[in-house]
């Protein structure tokens, strides 16, 4: 049978599926949109429902989602996962090429390839017969622990090789070497999103890299931006081995493998050494944390001869660069107020050059942090400027003390609206409940305006701040009733810039529901899950609606989040945001629905026709919930009347 549900169209489908994931997760160039491919996911489940037989390790759907009941199990890697020696500068790179000569004439007509040291955690992927079947850290270089479930979660791993290239011929056996690690945007993101939920932030990329991999849930693991670059082949057998380094990151890449974009080929040590001095610049452009430059021999041969000095393989060896790390004193502590009312503390310090960036605020995380380790007034502090994380205290240099060093007291009312701040049990976050609170209203209108939400050109933080001070907003909602008059009294406004942002208001209208719901600001509700909310419940309507039962029936929305909806809905000064929303007709609709939720839907094979006079709504907002909810509108031959006096 070749049709569709046949088993050659399954495994059709999930190469179609893995080379789309490749397509988005690794080249970062999307051929289809996110519909289409939830689609084609869909689709796969539907089969793999009626033919649970069939679902193999390597299908996508296979990627989230386990508990592990005790620790991981050790395996022994199939080859030494190999460390590197260190040099500290460029005078010391040339001594090691000294060295190795001295060892194997042949280094002097080497070449070399440069590839950023990425501060992560490394992994070893073996595949056989080109699928995934382990994933395991790195141990002690001979064993390591087995933590393949929590590596399918990382999306850009391939689960079958080759992805793209069908001319590739498919290895026996392959294991991979590579480094899992975090963007600094997602870093920052995630913490952002932690510190909102009342959580305690990580501390730097790397430790989040690490604690998510040695999660025994790797459904929390799934929910971690991780993605990997590889670097190494370990052990390979039924196709011919790479003889260079360059040759294996091409390998790595035509095969589907994330191979970073940075490394660099150098035809001798000349060059190699000429572009050493371009990497501490180039270090600021790379989007993720790197703590030096490798220097690979690109003979894989020659490399491999020279062998190893304990751990160290005389081969390559690691040009670390300066740690961005200084000390500075702590003049004082300042405390921002977020969107969801979190104040969080900040370090000001008497400013200090860190790698070329002049430092006058750092982050110290939360008030708990500043107790446990008792961070004073006045300290000495230790400080790390991390690539483009914002800068973070690292603790304080008790030595340097002399006593005239004051111990901090957490504020208990909020720094900008003065009402008494409240810490909920169980949390770290201390927070301003007061919904008026200025601070609050400005961040919350900036986010609503933002670019990922309803991405509203023109109002950023500045003019968000100057329609606060200036009184012309109570909420984020009244920004729809603004005129051109008001925006036309307020600092730097001509009738263009007024104009153009009256439009951009008006546009922002059309933004779809899971924008919608992302832009309201609820605690813990991001980008990711204002989309499950969307496509579960597909109106704002029918998630009011929902209760908490509902509510965390849902795929990754836990207690706590499901409360933080509930509670946001059912606030007053909420409920009036959302009367506010709908008269402004900002009320839209999720439109994509499979078939067989359609059936479910309360409204599901009824027709309705919309009649009488409309106080609340318009007619179209009334005809855009009935097909929410299934049913069909239609003008004439109804089944059900529908008296609009609601
Ligand atoms: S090569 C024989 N290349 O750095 C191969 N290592 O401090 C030896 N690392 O344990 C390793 N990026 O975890 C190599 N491009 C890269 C790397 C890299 C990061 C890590 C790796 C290693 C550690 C040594």
């Amino acid at each position: 049978m070749n049709g569709l549900g046949s088993s050659s169209e399954y495994t059709r489908l999930k190469k179609e599926i893995n080379y789309h994931n490749y397509r988005y997760h690794v080249m970062d160039d999307p051929l289809i949109s996110d519909a289409d491919f939830d689609q084609l996911l869909v689709q796969l489940r539907e089969i793999e429902a009626e033919h649970p037989e069939w679902i193999t390790p390597d299908s996508p759907t296979q990627r989230a989602g386990s508990v592990l009941s005790e620790k991981f199990s050790k395996v022994t890697h199939p080859a030494h996962v190999l460390s590197l020696s260190n040099a500290f500068d460029i005078a010391e790179v040339s001594r090691w090429l000294e060295r190795i000569e001295k060892l194997d004439e042949r280094v002097k007509y080497a070449d070399f390839v440069l590839e950023p040291k990425i501060d992560g955690l490394t992994v070893v992927l073996t595949y056989q017969n080109g699928v995934l079947v382990q994933g395991a850290t790195r141990g002690d270089g001979i064993i390591g622990e087995d933590i393949t479930a929590n590596i399918r979660t990382v999306r850009d791993i391939p689960l079958a090789i080759p992805v793209t290239d069908a001319s590739m011929a498919v290895p026996e056996m392959l294991v991979v070497r590579g480094e899992v690690y975090i963007l600094n945007k997602d870093f920052e993101r995630l913490n952002q999103e932690i510190i909102e939920a009342g959580g305690k932030p990580w501390v730097n990329p790397r430790n989040t890299a690490a604690g998510s991999l040695r999660q025994l849930n790797s459904e929390i693991t799934a929910q971690r931006p991780l993605k990997i670059l590889t670097y190494q082949i370990l052990a390979s057998s039924g196709i011919k081995q790479t003889e260079t380094q360059w040759e294996t990151l091409e390998y790595l890449k035509r095969m589907g493998f994330p191979v970073s974009a940075d490394s660099v080929y150098c035809e001798d040590c000349e060059q190699m050494l000429k572009e050493l001095e371009k990497w501490n610049e180039k270090r600021e452009t790379i989007p993720y944390e790197i703590d030096g430059v490798v220097v690979k021999i690109n003979d894989l041969r020659v490399a491999k001869e020279l062998g190893a000095a304990g751990k160290d393989p005389r081969g390559a060896i690691a040009l670390k660069f300066p740690a961005r790390e200084t000390t500075s004193i702590l003049k004082g502590i300042g405390v921002n107020v977020g969107r969801t009312g979190v104040l969080t503390p900040y370090a000001m310090l008497e400013p200090v050059l860190i790698g070329g960036v002049t430092v006058k605020q750092a982050t110290l995380h939360n008030f708990d942090f500043i107790r446990e380790r008792d961070i004073r007034i006045g300290d000495t502090v230790m400080l790390k400027r991390a690539g483009e994380v914002i800068p973070y205290i690292i603790g304080p240099l008790v030595e340097k003390r002399d006593g005239s060093q004051q111990p901090y007291v957490q504020p208990d009312h909020c720094p900008v609206c003065n009402q008494l701040t409240e810490q909920l049990e169980g949390e770290v976050a201390v927070y301003c409940v007061n919904s008026a609170c200025p601070a609050q209203l400005i961040r919350n209108t900036e986010h609503f305006a933002s670019r990922g939400t309803m991405d509203i050109n023109g109002l950023g933080i500045k003019v968000v701040e100057q329609i606060v001070q200036a009184g012309m907003i109570h909420d984020f909602a009244d920004i729809y009733s603004l005129r051109k008059e008001e925006f036309l009294t307020l600092e730097g406004f001509k009738d263009k810039k007024a104009d153009n942002l009256i439009n951009a208001i008006e546009t922002s209208k059309g933004q779809p529901l899971d924008r919608l719901i992302n832009a309201l600001g609820i605690r813990g509700v991001g980008e990711v899950m204002a989309g499950t909310l969307a496509d579960e419940f597909g109106s704002l309507d029918r998630l009011i609606a929902a209760d908490y039962d509902r509510l965390t029936m849902i795929d990754g929305i836990g207690p706590n989040v499901a409360q933080a909806i509930l509670d946001w809905f059912t606030h007053e000064p909420n409920r009036l945001i959302l009367k506010k929303l709908q008269r402004a007709g900002v009320w839209p609709v999720a439109l994509k629905r499979t078939q067989v939720e359609m059936q479910n839907l309360p409204l599901s094979g009824k027709t309705l026709v919309v009649t009488g006079a409309l106080v609340n709504f318009n007619r179209e907002q009334i005809k855009d919930t009935i097909e929410t909810m299934g049913g069909k509108a239609a003008e004439c031959q109804p089944e059900y009347i529908l008296c609009t006096g609601w």
